[in-house]
């Protein structure tokens, strides 16, 4: 069953039935200031930091889910309604949500009266605007009674959900023309105040929740909505709020236009007050002055279209398969910058206050926007690189407002430092831009310690050398990309984290995924090093992932696949011995990605053990069998029941692994077969099992031990996005930024025809056409740029002043 229809051609998802599985949600905000806001209005707003700057109220793990957001009520005679459904939940003659970039618009319509709700956060502007445009299309005048409503948070996130006994007392506001401003503790420490405002003359207002909500009612049926008459109240302690109220009387077919604003003001601490007590309002005005008119929210808003015609523009396939097309044109890329902007801080599976920029993740989102934002994605990775330790360690994660390493997670994940070269490597490649590597970036966010980036390199490179274990593979620490598999904590005491008790100091356990993950990056990294003239250092390097991969020949291969990992007692895992937990996804991933032993077949055996055990009708499960009791040894991997997240699910993250494994075997029906069964807009259909948005991906699909296999979870901010782009566009469809060009080398299904794709590569643009009159997966026969043959296929960096063609023949 589907709960709406994609719109391609204005790049929206439009949901037409407001009861979706689950809130299916979209991202307001591109730098600075963010809104999360569901199909029925719910979400909330924050400044840079979701747990540090939240700006309005939200309630995870509520009943019934999503409560409290940004919502518009309708008094038309006896009728309260809402043009998202939620709060007022009337039933509605009609109701659309759409989805776009970075905006979503709402349209309702209850007894001839329409409403349109516009919501979206200009470019480089710290507030979110909503247009309200409410439209008589009876043949009658009309008078309606319109209620805005906002439920402020007090700042910090967390504090605001636990610390009562204070913050019930700390309220403030202020309220000038229609100007709805919170100010709670700005008298103290902080030097930021909120405002809600509309661009016309209200005719009441409230601030204080209970006032105007009363005491027993919930969001669908606020007293003073109900009344019909706002209360003017003052908030005190208690939950300040932000409602207006509007009486608006509309003639058969008029229409009337709202520009409201929530916005984020920061002052000078010299110059925080008009007079005593009373905050300076001046740059508020100024803001509010900014787009006071609908004209002006137009130009904003067609400043924000053309912000995405750029962004995406980069990449554009035509495979002549809508599916596919709308993931890597649009719903994809979008999901990816959107990752690029939260990591996996605020979703509605991530309550915002939990977890700050992962040093992993935020280097593999990388790979699925630095085409789009080059110049942000190296200041990113300048950002990470700054956390981490001079002997290759890093915190496994930072604060964004900060930038600084968080000290209560920790660090010891021996994965961790190798993403950075991942990022570095695909940075140049992208832009050709070698230039990073002299950046002086600090260890440990301290300048004194700073060094040039490629000394980063260097580190994370040896800090697996300097780290092996008995077999002469790498310790994994506390856990490696699995953060479940922690095989050196061992934790009996159900109220301590699995990642940071880190009790088996001496651990000696061994991962085979990071072993793969080493070859594979280690050999970027000489890579590297030849392209800057260190021959010695490459020379060196080669030598530790020779004696790599020898160990791995030697001591990880279980004679059908590789092993997962030696535990603390030097046990196998992801063996035929083990009794569950015989195979994992991460190390056939990784060693197939890496080529380990694929002379010997390994590979390929690897691959087939992956079909034959791990796959299923929703994509490839993590480990099979599931593990079914506890095991303390695994740590938390084994606390899932069977069949779900690391336990046994689909974890739709290291899926590519496999399918670019199977692109290098150069099996393109496989590879596309597994791109497929993720890949949210296939699962449109099976909207109701599947549960989650059907325009991006989730984190995790329910496996096939898991009770109800194919429903899905955490949806939005996964390194599944990246993933996915990453691995159709380079390693399906082929066309891959190398350091001399652009290499082309698609692996597609057989019976596929060809494709076109446009590309702008450094500043240039390139026509791709593919053409498989053979019908094989892969192998380049022939290439033309610009009508000349070429040998090879590497694409090479052309002028920029004519778009240029080339054309592929597959055989
Ligand atoms: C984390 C990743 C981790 C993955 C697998 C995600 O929730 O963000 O860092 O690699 O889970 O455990």
């Amino acid at each position: 069953m589907k709960y709406g229809h994609f719109d391609d051609e204005n790049r929206e998802y439009v949901i037409t039935n407001p009861k979706t599985p689950y809130p299916w949600i979209n991202y307001l905000g591109n730098e600075d200031f963010f809104s999360l806001t569901s199909n029925t209005g719910g979400g909330y707003t924050f400044y840079k930091d979701a747990k540090f700057r939240r700006l309005t109220r939200y309630r995870y793990n509520n009943v019934p889910v999503d409560n409290g957001g940004k919502y518009f009520y309708i008094k038309d005679g006896d009728t309260v309604w809402s043009p998202s459904w939620k709060p007022a939940q009337t039933d509605l003659d009609s109701y659309e949500c759409r989805h776009g970039m970075s905006y979503t618009k709402f349209k309702g319509a209850k007894n001839g009266i329409v409403t349109e709700v516009l919501q979206f956060i200009p470019l480089g502007f710290w507030g979110e605007i909503q247009q309200v445009t409410v439209k008589n299309t009876s043949s009658e005048t009309k008078k309606i009674k319109l209620f805005s409503f906002i439920e402020w948070c007090l700042w910090n996130a967390e504090d605001d959900m636990t610390n009562y006994q204070r913050n019930l007392n700390t309220g403030e506001v202020e309220v000038e023309d229609s100007v709805l401003y919170h100010k709670t503790e700005f008298k103290e420490r902080r030097n930021h105040y909120a405002f809600y405002s509309v661009n016309q003359d209200i005719d009441g207002f409230d601030t204080d929740r209970e006032s105007f909500m009363g005491m027993y009612n919930g969001f669908d049926a606020p007293e003073a909505v109900v009344n019909g008459q706002p209360t003017n109240s003052f908030a005190h302690g208690w939950s300040p709020v932000a409602s207006h109220y509007i009486e608006v009387e509309l003639q058969p077919g008029e229409e009337k236009q709202f520009v409201f604003m929530l916005g984020y003001v920061e002052v000078e601490e010299d110059n925080k007050w008009e007079s005593k007590a009373v905050i300076n309002k001046k740059p508020a005005k100024e803001m509010i002055a900014k787009y006071d008119s609908v004209e002006k929210v137009q130009v904003a808003f067609d400043e924000l279209k053309e912000y995405w015609d750029q962004l995406l523009g980069k990449i554009q396939v035509d495979s002549g398969d809508d599916k596919l097309d709308r993931m890597v044109n649009i719903w994809n890329q979008y999901q990816c910058m959107v990752t690029f902007n939260m990591s996996r801080s605020a979703s509605f599976f991530e309550s915002g206050i939990g977890r700050g920029m992962g040093f992993r993740d935020s280097n593999q989102d990388l790979i699925g926007f630095v085409h789009q934002i080059p110049e942000r994605a190296r200041e990113r990775i300048i950002d990470i690189a700054s956390t981490q330790f001079e002997d290759g360690s890093c915190y496994h994660q930072y604060q964004p407002l900060t930038k600084k390493g968080n000290a209560a997670v920790g660090g010891d994940f021996n994965d961790d430092p190798l993403w950075l070269i991942l990022s570095t490597t695909e940075y140049i490649k992208e832009t050709g831009d070698f230039s990073l590597l002299d950046e002086l970036v600090p260890f440990d966010n301290d300048i004194s310690k700073a060094k040039p980036h490629f000394d980063h390199l260097t580190a994370s490179f040896y800090h697996v050398v300097n780290n092996l274990g008995p077999h002469n593979l790498p310790l994994i620490g506390r856990a490696d990309w699995n953060d479940c598999l922690n095989l050196n904590c061992f934790s009996n005491d159900p109220n301590e984290s699995f990642q940071t008790t880190g009790n088996k100091k001496d651990g000696k356990a061994e991962s085979l995924m990071i072993a793969g993950l080493f070859v594979l990056y280690g050999k970027e990294y000489v890579n590297l090093c030849l392209q800057i003239g260190k021959q010695e250092e490459a020379h060196k390097a080669q030598g530790h992932i020779d004696q790599m991969i020898a160990a791995v020949k030697e001591h990880g291969w279980d004679g059908d696949w590789y092993l997962r990992a030696y535990d603390y007692y030097g046990n196998k895992l992801g063996s035929q011995e083990n009794e569950e937990g015989k195979i994992f996804i991460e190390s056939q991933g990784w060693c197939s990605m890496a080529e380990i032993g694929m002379e010997e077949g390994m590979v390929e055996k690897s691959l087939n053990a992956v079909k034959e055990h791990l796959d299923c009708e929703y994509g490839i499960v993590l480990n099979s069998p599931a593990f079914s009791k506890y095991y303390i040894e695994y740590g938390e991997i084994s606390t899932y029941p069977a069949g779900y997240k690391e336990n046994g699910g689909i974890f739709c993250h290291n899926n590519p692994w496999i399918m670019i494994g199977e692109t290098i075997l150069g099996r393109g029906d496989q590879a596309y077969e597994y791109y497929t069964k993720i890949a949210p807009s296939f699962l449109e259909d099976i909207s109701e099992l599947h549960k989650v948005e059907p325009y991006v991906y989730c984190q995790m699909i329910a496996g096939k031990e898991a009770v109800k296999p194919g429903e899905a979870k955490n949806s939005w901010l996964s390194g599944t996005a990246s993933w996915n782009f990453y691995t159709i566009t380079q390693y399906i469809l082929g066309v891959k930024p190398s350091y001399e060009g652009l290499l082309i080398n698609p692996c597609i299904p057989q019976a596929w025809d060809g494709f076109k794709i446009k590309r702008i590569f450094r500043g240039v643009t390139y026509h791709i056409e593919v053409q498989n009159p053979a019908h094989v997966s892969k192998g380049v026969k022939e290439m033309f740029v610009n009508g000349k043959k070429i040998a090879g296929n590497i694409v090479p960096v052309l002028s920029k002043d004519k778009a240029h063609s080339v054309l592929v023949v597959l055989g």
